[in-house]
């Protein structure tokens, strides 16, 4: 059966925001001009997804509601003053999926996020994207993941090669054999120390996973960092049920960082095209030398 809900958890409370995270949600924070969230919807509508959950928090409640609520007389007068491509680019979303949002009132990791979907899920699997992971390239990550878990019907995760120092932040896992991009996961871990981690393959935030999550979920103890990770409940799975990594090649960032979230940003206005040529122009110019830095 073919996949068609994903679930997206972005309660989190943003801290390597603040203070705009005080007001605006981390996921509507923009990447050159549209939100990080608005990106990773659009990854899981071309993967062929059709039914979004979001799990967000109460503050948050408004403010993302109202992204996906377009009224008529918003709608009318962005066309008037001739905006209607922008006016496009929610009305994809809009006409392609529909979105429910389930309030996680308490942010107790990200285990926890992804229980709260289990009455929106039903009875098939599901996909899962983190926004803090933007994945750009020109076939969707998660498409990929898909077709391999309609071949296999494995668990899948998207995987990637990093540094030893972003390690203790990630899933890592181990792997047995591989068939180019698609690699036979044995085993994971939360947040290992570098002497711990078992390889340097770290989780990177897509994965297709079927409805015995949600009991294995249930099943869970508080992991690392004091929260229900997915990941020891995906781990606890994996005797059962095989897990599949793919090595995915599209562009990552970590936007969840600001420093991330810049690198996107460039990336977008590297890549865009209209935007591409302005931007070269100005990276050739060439600071006076009297320019004023801003204080560190
Ligand atoms: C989550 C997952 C982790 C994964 C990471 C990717 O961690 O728990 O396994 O490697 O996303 O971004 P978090 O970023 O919520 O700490």
């Amino acid at each position: 059966m073919s996949i068609n809900k994903a679930v997206i958890p972005v309660a989190g409370l943003g801290t390597r925001f603040l203070p705009t995270t005080l007001a605006v949600p981390k996921v509507m924070i923009p990447i050159y001009d549209r939100p990080s969230l608005h990106y990773c919807i659009e990854e899981a509508i071309d993967s062929g997804i059709t039914k979004i959950i979001l799990i967000i928090s109460e503050i948050q409640e408004d403010i993302i509601k109202n992204y996906f609520s377009l009224n008529d007389s918003i709608s009318d007068a962005l066309k008037n003053k001739g905006h209607e491509k922008s006016l496009a680019e929610i009305e994809k979303i809009l006409n392609r999926a529909s979105v429910e949002f389930v309030i996680q009132k308490q942010p107790l990791g990200l285990g926890d996020a992804v229980l709260m979907a289990k009455k929106s899920i039903g009875e098939t699997s599901f996909a899962v994207l983190l926004p803090d992971d933007l994945i750009i390239g020109n076939t969707p990550t998660l498409k990929h993941m898909l077709h391999i878990h309609s071949h296999t019907n494995d668990l899948v995760v998207a995987i990637k090669q990093v540094d030893s120092r972003d390690i203790p932040n990630l899933g890592i896992v181990s792997t047995a054999n591989s068939q180019g991009e698609i690699h036979e996961i044995i085993g994971m871990v939360e947040k290992p120390s570098v002497e711990e981690a078992p390889s340097d393959l770290a989780i990177i935030g897509r994965y297709v996973l079927p409805i015995e999550i949600f009991d294995a979920l249930e099943r869970s103890h508080k992991g690392a960092l004091g929260e229900i990770q997915l990941t020891d409940a995906i781990a606890s799975l994996i005797p059962y049920r095989g897990c599949k990594g793919y090595l995915f090649q599209n562009a990552h960032f970590d936007v969840g960082t600001p420093l991330g979230l810049l690198q996107a940003s460039l990336h977008q206005a590297v890549n865009r095209h209209g935007i591409d040529v302005d931007f070269g122009d100005w990276l050739n110019f060439s600071f006076p030398e009297n320019h004023q830095r801003l204080p560190k």
